[in-house]
Protein backbone atom coordinates (compact mmCIF):
# COMPACT_ATOMS: atom_id res chain seq x y z
CA UNK A 1 0.00 0.00 0.00
CA UNK A 2 1.23 3.68 -0.73
CA UNK A 3 2.31 5.87 1.64
CA UNK A 4 -0.18 8.83 1.85
CA UNK A 5 1.81 11.30 0.31
CA UNK A 6 3.06 14.35 2.58
CA UNK A 7 4.86 17.12 0.80
CA UNK A 8 8.27 18.61 3.31
CA UNK A 9 6.04 21.51 4.94
CA UNK A 10 3.16 19.48 5.71
CA UNK A 11 4.20 19.42 9.67
CA UNK A 12 4.96 22.85 9.72
CA UNK A 13 1.70 23.50 8.03
CA UNK A 14 -0.32 21.44 10.54
CA UNK A 15 0.78 23.31 13.99
CA UNK A 16 -0.31 27.07 13.08
CA UNK A 17 -3.53 25.73 10.87
CA UNK A 18 -4.97 25.03 14.15
CA UNK A 19 -4.95 28.06 15.61
CA UNK A 20 -5.97 29.88 12.13
CA UNK A 21 -9.21 29.83 10.51
CA UNK A 22 -10.97 28.29 13.45
CA UNK A 23 -14.30 30.05 12.61
CA UNK A 24 -14.13 28.82 8.99
CA UNK A 25 -14.82 24.77 9.46
CA UNK A 26 -14.67 24.91 5.68
CA UNK A 27 -11.31 25.41 5.14
CA UNK A 28 -9.09 22.96 3.53
CA UNK A 29 -5.75 23.87 3.37
CA UNK A 30 -3.98 22.82 -0.04
CA UNK A 31 -0.68 21.25 0.25
CA UNK A 32 1.29 23.93 -1.60
CA UNK A 33 -0.92 26.92 0.28
CA UNK A 34 2.73 27.99 1.48
CA UNK A 35 4.85 27.46 -1.08
CA UNK A 36 4.10 31.38 -2.34
CA UNK A 37 6.84 31.72 -3.92
CA UNK A 38 6.52 28.54 -6.60
CA UNK A 39 2.70 28.55 -6.51
CA UNK A 40 3.25 31.96 -8.36
CA UNK A 41 5.28 30.08 -10.77
CA UNK A 42 2.80 27.39 -11.34
CA UNK A 43 -0.04 30.33 -11.66
CA UNK A 44 2.56 31.58 -14.59
CA UNK A 45 3.00 28.70 -16.61
CA UNK A 46 -0.53 28.18 -16.29
CA UNK A 47 -2.25 28.26 -19.79
CA UNK A 48 -0.43 31.03 -20.68
CA UNK A 49 -2.50 31.33 -23.86
CA UNK A 50 -5.21 32.50 -22.01
CA UNK A 51 -8.17 29.38 -23.05
CA UNK A 52 -9.48 29.08 -19.90
CA UNK A 53 -9.60 32.58 -18.90
CA UNK A 54 -11.59 33.04 -22.14
CA UNK A 55 -13.65 30.13 -21.46
CA UNK A 56 -14.76 31.55 -18.53
CA UNK A 57 -15.29 34.77 -19.92
CA UNK A 58 -17.66 33.25 -22.47
CA UNK A 59 -19.14 31.50 -19.62
CA UNK A 60 -19.70 34.76 -17.47
CA UNK A 61 -18.85 38.02 -18.42
CA UNK A 62 -17.53 40.19 -15.95
CA UNK A 63 -16.95 43.65 -17.87
CA UNK A 64 -18.50 46.21 -16.10
CA UNK A 65 -19.97 43.98 -13.27
CA UNK A 66 -19.35 42.98 -9.38
CA UNK A 67 -16.73 39.73 -9.43
CA UNK A 68 -15.96 38.01 -6.48
CA UNK A 69 -12.63 35.54 -6.53
CA UNK A 70 -13.55 33.05 -3.77
CA UNK A 71 -10.19 31.58 -2.76
CA UNK A 72 -8.53 34.31 -4.07
CA UNK A 73 -5.21 32.71 -2.15
CA UNK A 74 -2.26 35.92 -2.74
CA UNK A 75 -4.89 37.29 -5.36
CA UNK A 76 -2.60 36.42 -8.64
CA UNK A 77 -5.79 36.38 -10.75
CA UNK A 78 -6.83 39.96 -9.91
CA UNK A 79 -4.56 41.27 -12.90
CA UNK A 80 -6.69 39.29 -15.31
CA UNK A 81 -10.07 40.70 -14.14
CA UNK A 82 -9.29 44.14 -14.84
CA UNK A 83 -12.46 44.87 -16.66
CA UNK A 84 -14.76 44.14 -13.84
CA UNK A 85 -16.35 47.52 -12.65
CA UNK A 86 -15.79 45.93 -8.86
CA UNK A 87 -13.62 43.24 -7.88
CA UNK A 88 -13.66 41.23 -4.59
CA UNK A 89 -11.19 38.52 -3.29
CA UNK A 90 -12.53 36.70 -0.29
CA UNK A 91 -9.98 33.81 1.40
CA UNK A 92 -9.63 32.11 4.77
CA UNK A 93 -6.05 31.66 5.68
CA UNK A 94 -4.55 34.76 7.32
CA UNK A 95 -1.09 33.95 6.18
CA UNK A 96 -2.15 34.28 2.37
CA UNK A 97 -4.75 37.78 3.16
CA UNK A 98 -1.58 40.58 3.07
CA UNK A 99 -0.15 39.16 -0.09
CA UNK A 100 -3.41 39.48 -1.38
CA UNK A 101 -4.17 43.07 -0.42
CA UNK A 102 -0.51 44.23 -1.26
CA UNK A 103 -1.55 42.95 -5.11
CA UNK A 104 -3.74 45.86 -6.03
CA UNK A 105 -5.32 48.32 -4.15
CA UNK A 106 -8.52 49.01 -5.78
CA UNK A 107 -9.49 44.95 -4.85
CA UNK A 108 -11.89 44.65 -1.53
CA UNK A 109 -9.94 41.59 0.35
CA UNK A 110 -12.12 40.11 2.82
CA UNK A 111 -11.87 37.45 5.45
CA UNK A 112 -14.24 34.74 4.65
CA UNK A 113 -15.05 31.25 2.91
CA UNK A 114 -16.61 29.79 0.77
CA UNK A 115 -19.72 28.83 3.48
CA UNK A 116 -18.79 32.34 5.21
CA UNK A 117 -19.28 34.95 2.66
CA UNK A 118 -19.14 38.59 4.30
CA UNK A 119 -21.27 40.35 1.61
CA UNK A 120 -24.75 41.04 1.63
CA UNK A 121 -27.38 38.74 -0.09
CA UNK A 122 -27.72 39.88 -4.13
CA UNK A 123 -24.56 41.54 -4.25
CA UNK A 124 -22.38 39.84 -6.84
CA UNK A 125 -22.65 38.99 -10.61
CA UNK A 126 -20.12 36.71 -10.92
CA UNK A 127 -17.80 34.45 -8.67
CA UNK A 128 -15.03 32.47 -9.58
CA UNK A 129 -13.69 29.56 -7.77
CA UNK A 130 -10.47 28.18 -8.88
CA UNK A 131 -9.59 25.15 -7.11
CA UNK A 132 -11.02 26.14 -4.19
CA UNK A 133 -13.54 24.75 -2.11
CA UNK A 134 -15.48 22.98 -5.13
CA UNK A 135 -14.26 19.60 -4.60
CA UNK A 136 -17.36 17.52 -4.65
CA UNK A 137 -19.34 16.05 -2.94
CA UNK A 138 -19.19 18.20 0.46
CA UNK A 139 -20.02 21.80 -1.20
CA UNK A 140 -23.57 22.00 -0.68
CA UNK A 141 -23.33 24.86 2.56
CA UNK A 142 -20.71 26.90 -0.40
CA UNK A 143 -23.23 26.38 -2.86
CA UNK A 144 -26.30 27.95 -0.99
CA UNK A 145 -23.81 30.79 0.32
CA UNK A 146 -22.97 31.50 -3.27
CA UNK A 147 -26.07 31.58 -4.29
CA UNK A 148 -27.10 33.86 -1.85
CA UNK A 149 -24.56 36.48 -2.67
CA UNK A 150 -25.46 36.12 -6.29
CA UNK A 151 -27.98 38.80 -8.03
CA UNK A 152 -30.69 37.16 -9.96
CA UNK A 153 -28.78 37.17 -13.29
CA UNK A 154 -25.09 35.80 -11.53
CA UNK A 155 -23.17 33.12 -12.32
CA UNK A 156 -20.64 30.90 -10.54
CA UNK A 157 -17.52 29.55 -12.39
CA UNK A 158 -15.78 26.88 -11.02
CA UNK A 159 -12.16 25.66 -12.84
CA UNK A 160 -11.29 22.55 -11.59
CA UNK A 161 -9.15 19.49 -13.00
CA UNK A 162 -9.95 17.45 -15.75
CA UNK A 163 -8.87 13.94 -14.52
CA UNK A 164 -9.53 12.18 -17.81
CA UNK A 165 -7.32 14.68 -20.17
CA UNK A 166 -4.17 15.84 -20.73
CA UNK A 167 -0.56 14.83 -19.38
CA UNK A 168 -1.19 15.92 -15.73
CA UNK A 169 -4.35 14.34 -15.37
CA UNK A 170 -2.37 11.00 -16.12
CA UNK A 171 0.04 11.56 -13.19
CA UNK A 172 -2.50 13.08 -10.57
CA UNK A 173 -4.36 9.84 -11.58
CA UNK A 174 -1.63 7.54 -10.97
CA UNK A 175 -1.01 9.90 -7.42
CA UNK A 176 -2.32 9.17 -4.13
CA UNK A 177 -4.14 12.70 -5.07
CA UNK A 178 -6.45 10.95 -6.70
CA UNK A 179 -8.60 9.99 -3.71
CA UNK A 180 -8.44 13.78 -2.63
CA UNK A 181 -9.55 15.21 -6.30
CA UNK A 182 -12.50 12.73 -6.74
CA UNK A 183 -13.67 10.21 -9.46
CA UNK A 184 -14.27 12.44 -12.69
CA UNK A 185 -17.91 10.66 -13.02
CA UNK A 186 -19.17 11.64 -9.38
CA UNK A 187 -17.95 14.89 -9.79
CA UNK A 188 -19.79 15.27 -12.93
CA UNK A 189 -22.66 13.67 -11.29
CA UNK A 190 -22.88 16.44 -8.71
CA UNK A 191 -22.26 18.96 -10.40
CA UNK A 192 -25.19 18.06 -13.02
CA UNK A 193 -27.15 17.34 -10.20
CA UNK A 194 -27.23 20.98 -8.99
CA UNK A 195 -27.93 22.19 -12.36
CA UNK A 196 -24.64 23.00 -14.09
CA UNK A 197 -23.15 23.33 -17.11
CA UNK A 198 -19.94 21.78 -17.97
CA UNK A 199 -17.10 22.73 -20.36
CA UNK A 200 -13.47 21.09 -21.37
CA UNK A 201 -10.70 23.52 -22.23
CA UNK A 202 -7.20 21.92 -22.93
CA UNK A 203 -4.27 23.99 -22.49
CA UNK A 204 -0.96 23.57 -20.54
CA UNK A 205 1.52 24.14 -18.38
CA UNK A 206 4.45 26.28 -20.06
CA UNK A 207 7.65 27.28 -17.79
CA UNK A 208 10.64 29.61 -19.06
CA UNK A 209 12.76 27.04 -17.43
CA UNK A 210 13.33 23.24 -16.90
CA UNK A 211 14.34 23.63 -13.47
CA UNK A 212 10.59 25.76 -12.53
CA UNK A 213 8.85 22.77 -14.22
CA UNK A 214 10.42 20.18 -11.94
CA UNK A 215 10.24 21.90 -9.07
CA UNK A 216 6.66 22.96 -9.82
CA UNK A 217 5.44 19.05 -10.52
CA UNK A 218 7.43 18.22 -7.31
CA UNK A 219 5.38 20.59 -5.80
CA UNK A 220 2.48 18.95 -6.84
CA UNK A 221 2.77 15.74 -6.76
CA UNK A 222 5.25 13.19 -5.02
CA UNK A 223 8.20 12.40 -6.68
CA UNK A 224 7.90 8.28 -7.74
CA UNK A 225 5.54 9.82 -9.67
CA UNK A 226 7.01 12.92 -11.16
CA UNK A 227 10.33 11.55 -11.48
CA UNK A 228 9.79 9.07 -13.71
CA UNK A 229 7.77 10.68 -16.01
CA UNK A 230 10.70 13.66 -16.47
CA UNK A 231 12.91 10.90 -16.92
CA UNK A 232 10.86 9.99 -20.36
CA UNK A 233 10.62 13.98 -20.81
CA UNK A 234 14.33 15.05 -20.44
CA UNK A 235 13.68 18.41 -23.42
CA UNK A 236 9.56 18.83 -22.15
CA UNK A 237 9.41 22.36 -20.41
CA UNK A 238 5.62 21.82 -20.82
CA UNK A 239 2.82 19.56 -19.77
CA UNK A 240 -0.49 19.34 -21.67
CA UNK A 241 -2.90 19.99 -19.02
CA UNK A 242 -7.25 19.35 -18.83
CA UNK A 243 -9.23 21.76 -17.14
CA UNK A 244 -13.08 21.43 -16.65
CA UNK A 245 -15.07 24.44 -15.83
CA UNK A 246 -18.30 23.86 -13.84
CA UNK A 247 -21.18 26.89 -14.29
CA UNK A 248 -24.10 27.44 -12.27
CA UNK A 249 -26.75 30.36 -12.74
CA UNK A 250 -28.88 31.50 -9.95
CA UNK A 251 -31.24 31.60 -12.25
CA UNK A 252 -31.41 27.89 -12.35
CA UNK A 253 -31.13 27.13 -8.45
CA UNK A 254 -33.98 29.48 -7.81
CA UNK A 255 -36.17 27.73 -10.95
CA UNK A 256 -35.37 24.35 -9.47
CA UNK A 257 -35.87 25.34 -5.73
CA UNK A 258 -39.30 26.74 -6.55
CA UNK A 259 -40.27 23.11 -8.05
CA UNK A 260 -39.03 21.37 -5.24
CA UNK A 261 -41.28 24.51 -3.01
CA UNK A 262 -44.40 23.38 -5.66
CA UNK A 263 -43.15 20.01 -4.85
CA UNK A 264 -43.14 19.48 -9.11
CA UNK A 265 -39.54 18.51 -9.15
C1 LIG B 1 -4.99 25.87 -4.68
S1 LIG B 1 -5.25 27.40 -3.90
C2 LIG B 1 -5.91 28.37 -5.24
C3 LIG B 1 -5.73 29.84 -5.03
C4 LIG B 1 -6.26 30.72 -6.16
N1 LIG B 1 -7.67 30.51 -6.36
C5 LIG B 1 -5.49 30.46 -7.45
O1 LIG B 1 -6.05 29.87 -8.39
O2 LIG B 1 -4.33 30.88 -7.52
C6 LIG B 1 -6.71 27.05 -2.93
C7 LIG B 1 -7.22 28.27 -2.18
O3 LIG B 1 -8.52 27.96 -1.61
C8 LIG B 1 -8.56 28.49 -0.32
N2 LIG B 1 -9.59 27.78 0.47
C9 LIG B 1 -9.47 26.67 1.23
N3 LIG B 1 -10.65 26.38 1.82
C10 LIG B 1 -11.53 27.32 1.39
C11 LIG B 1 -12.90 27.57 1.65
N4 LIG B 1 -13.60 26.79 2.44
N5 LIG B 1 -13.48 28.63 1.07
C12 LIG B 1 -12.77 29.45 0.23
N6 LIG B 1 -11.46 29.26 -0.04
C13 LIG B 1 -10.85 28.21 0.52
C14 LIG B 1 -7.15 28.27 0.21
O4 LIG B 1 -6.90 29.03 1.37
C15 LIG B 1 -6.34 28.67 -1.02
O5 LIG B 1 -6.13 30.05 -1.07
Amino acid sequence: MNEPFEPAWTTELAAPLRSIGVEFSDFVPAPNQLATDLYEVENEAFDRRGAVLDAMRTIAPWAGRTLLDLGCGTGYWFQHYAEAAELIGVEPDDRLLPAAKARATDVRVLRGSAEHIPLPDASVDVVHARFAYFFPPECDAGLAEVMRVLRPSGTLVVVDNDLRRGEFADLVVASPWAAAQGQAASTDEWWAAHGADRSEVMSDWTFETRADMEAVLRLELPADIVDPWLDDHRDRTSISYGYVLFAVDKEVTDKAESLVGQRLL
